[in-house]
């Protein structure tokens, strides 16, 4: 089963409630939310009062992409918000095993974020403790730029990971992920696209989603 996660990125922020409404109606199996700090990335986005009343409007799966130099700080406004699936960049803590098992014990999956440049074989030791992986195919930061084709070996080579450990552990593609390359993506062994620009990008969201899954 693969799903679809459209990142709110690229929607009309002045027309959320829709807009959300719109992309569950069209197929949406994920909403994924982008949270930037403007410090570990270059960009401002949204944070709790806007994620609280995203909870409020839809019981689908939320998935928090925390891209934030200090995720800890958020476990508090994370539990009271009754996330899904919540990841932090693997580049940002000292203590990743620490922040797994608190995010663990809140009732959220977890999963860690790798930028392009940071390898697979990091998560080596920790692997085993995640429900998902988070592969980032842009440097984070924007909607709308070009796929770094290179993170398609990383996604085989995880995959591979994931087999020898024999758990059911997820893999997230993020960045650039058009009808261009969901097939190879799937084929790698993506389990969730996310699409931002992709799928907001045109009205009609039914055929966008469409095209990445086939369904
Ligand atoms: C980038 C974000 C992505 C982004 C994807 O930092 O993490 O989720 O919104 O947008 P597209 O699909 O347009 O690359
Ligand atoms: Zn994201």
């Amino acid at each position: 089963m693969i799903y679809t996660a459209p990142s709110i990125l690229s929607a009309d922020f002045l027309n959320l409630k829709e807009e959300i409404n719109n992309v569950l109606e069209a197929g949406a199996d994920i909403i994924h939310l982008d949270i930037m700090d403007g410090h570990f990335v270059p960009n401002l986005t949204f944070g709790f009062p806007i994620i609280s009343q995203i909870r409020k409007l839809t019981d689908a799966p939320l998935d928090a992409h925390f891209m934030v130099t200090n995720p800890d700080d958020y476990i508090g406004e994370i539990s009271k918000n009754n996330l899904d699936y919540v990841s932090f960049h693997f580049e940002t803590v000292y203590h990743a095993h620490r922040l797994v098992q608190r995010i663990k014990s809140i009732g959220c999956k977890v999963g860690i974020a790798l930028n392009p440049a940071t390898p697979v074989t990091v998560l080596s030791d920790i692997l085993h403790e995640l429900d998902f992986v988070l592969i980032m195919s842009v440097n984070p930061g924007f909607g709308g730029q070009k796929f770094i084709s290179q993170s398609i070996k990383k996604i085989k080579e995880l995959k591979q990971m994931i087999m020898e450990l024999g758990k059911d552990i997820l893999i997230e593609v993020d960045g650039g992920v058009t009808d261009k390359n969901a097939f190879e993506l799937i084929e790698a062994g993506a389990d969730i696209l996310v699409a931002g620009s992709f799928v907001f990008g045109t009205h009609d969201y039914k055929t966008q989603i469409k095209k990445l899954t086939g369904r």
